[in-house]
């Protein structure tokens, strides 16, 4: 069963705050959010495995642990997720860059594809899909399948804003994804916008409407 970890933390609490203030503007926000995804990628990467290894210090040789060079690909889910990739490669530099592509389709009114190029190993990678906002779950869950389908087995899903409902439609649609949260708020609106939330990411990310 996978795990739901909402990342609790001052640093965190605050930078949320500045997010969700409607007087933040973009260059703000975008600097924000990738500060975020740095903190929420810390937590992301914790399982991840260590060798030991010789190394020279200028005193003296130990053996210490260095990461055992755990294959990862980030894939933002177009367009808000771009805002987090900086922050994210930031502290895992090595990463491969997949991207995901999804509207809303205007009958069904379900996310539809329309871009998916991920690294031809992805089965061998840690997935990390990342998404400023979980909030009906839909689209998370479309693009975690959309993974799975290319071959993703090892699946993260990293987000700073869920609604309850959306962590239950992942959680029960993809038991086997772990999910981390920066914060979450109580409930979605009749439009599908997180309450309180901070607004539309993509939007307030690139600076639009
Ligand atoms: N997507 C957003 O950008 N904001 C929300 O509140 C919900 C989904």
């Amino acid at each position: 069963m996978s795990k739901v970890t909402v990342i609790e933390h001052p640093l965190i609490h605050h930078k949320m705050a500045i997010l969700r203030d409607k007087h933040t503007g973009s260059k703000s926000f975008r600097e924000v959010v990738n500060e975020l995804a740095l903190l929420v990628a810390y937590e992301v990467t914790r399982d991840f495995p260590l060798v030991e290894t010789e190394i020279e210090t200028p005193i003296t040789t130990g053996t210490f642990k260095v990461l055992a060079n755990e294959k990862v690909a980030v894939i933002p889910v177009l367009r808000a997720g771009l805002g987090m990739v900086d922050g994210i490669l930031s502290i895992i530099p090595n990463a491969k860059l997949g991207h995901i592509g999804l509207y809303r389709n205007h009958d069904t009114l379900l996310p539809t594809e329309y871009y998916c190029k991920l690294p031809d190993d992805i089965a061998e990678r840690v997935c990390i899909i990342m998404d400023p906002m979980l909030a009906t779950g839909n689209t998370t869950n479309e693009a975690i399948r959309m993974v799975k389908e290319r071959g993703g087995k090892d699946i993260r899903f990293v987000c700073l804003l869920a609604a309850p409902q959306g962590i239950e439609a992942v959680h029960r649609e993809h038991p086997d994804v772990d999910i981390y949260i920066a914060n979450v708020d109580g409930k979605l609106n009749e439009h599908g916008y997180i309450v309180p939330g901070l607004g539309d990411a993509g939007d307030r990310l690139f600076g639009t409407k």
